[in-house]
């Protein structure tokens, strides 16, 4: 094979794939999240009602999805009433750049899985009654654990 026949083999090969299981594997791993972020709230408004299986996740209340792979990439629940605490399962969103909870009744800690959401960009929590532990894991110039 030319080296050429041989790249449009390999491109093909990749958009198969990326089409087909990975893609939906990954979307998967959204919806399972959003479903166990929203397992763990008092939501008093009913905002995600939506959150359900008859609907595409994208068109979730609160949920904003790339276009080009329909990922989830901003997560708004400001001024909802909401209570509770987030999931863990928040750091498999891993698309994520936008995460609004501000003017809620959230508690508890930020979990050290949103450390994983690399492609965060902004993060407002303000107005909730989250316990002023280690926001952002791991970006604390004053502590490092493996000294010594
Ligand atoms: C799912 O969400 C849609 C949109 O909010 C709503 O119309 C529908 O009743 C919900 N289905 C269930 C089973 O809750
Ligand atoms: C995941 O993405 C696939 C491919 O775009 C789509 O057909 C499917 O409905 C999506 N799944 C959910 C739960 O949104
Ligand atoms: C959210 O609530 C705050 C405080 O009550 C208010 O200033 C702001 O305009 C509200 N924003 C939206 C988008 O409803
Ligand atoms: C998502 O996150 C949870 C808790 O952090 C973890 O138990 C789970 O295995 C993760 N992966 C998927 C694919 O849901
Ligand atoms: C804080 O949020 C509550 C709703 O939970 C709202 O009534 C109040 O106006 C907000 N306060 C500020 C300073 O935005």
């Amino acid at each position: 094979m030319s080296c050429l026949a041989t790249l449009v083999w390999c491109f093909s090969l990749f958009s198969l794939l990326n089409s087909d299981s990975c893609f939906a594997l990954s979307n998967e791993t959204d919806r399972l999240a959003l479903l166990a972020i929203k397992s763990q709230l008092q939501d008093p408004l009913g905002v995600t009602s939506s959150w359900n299986n008859s609907i595409n996740l994208c068109q979730w209340t609160g949920v904003t999805c790339g276009h080009r792979h329909q990922r989830v990439t901003e997560l708004d629940l400001r001024n909802q009433s909401i209570g509770g605490f987030v999931s863990p399962y928040v750091g498999n969103l891993s698309f994520l750049r936008v995460i609004n909870l501000a003017n809620n009744d959230f508690y508890g800690e930020i979990p050290n899985e949103a450390g994983r959401l690399f492609r965060l960009e902004t993060l407002f929590l303000t107005n909730n009654s989250f316990s002023s532990a280690d926001i952002c894991p791991g970006s604390n110039p004053g502590s490092n654990p493996e000294t010594g």
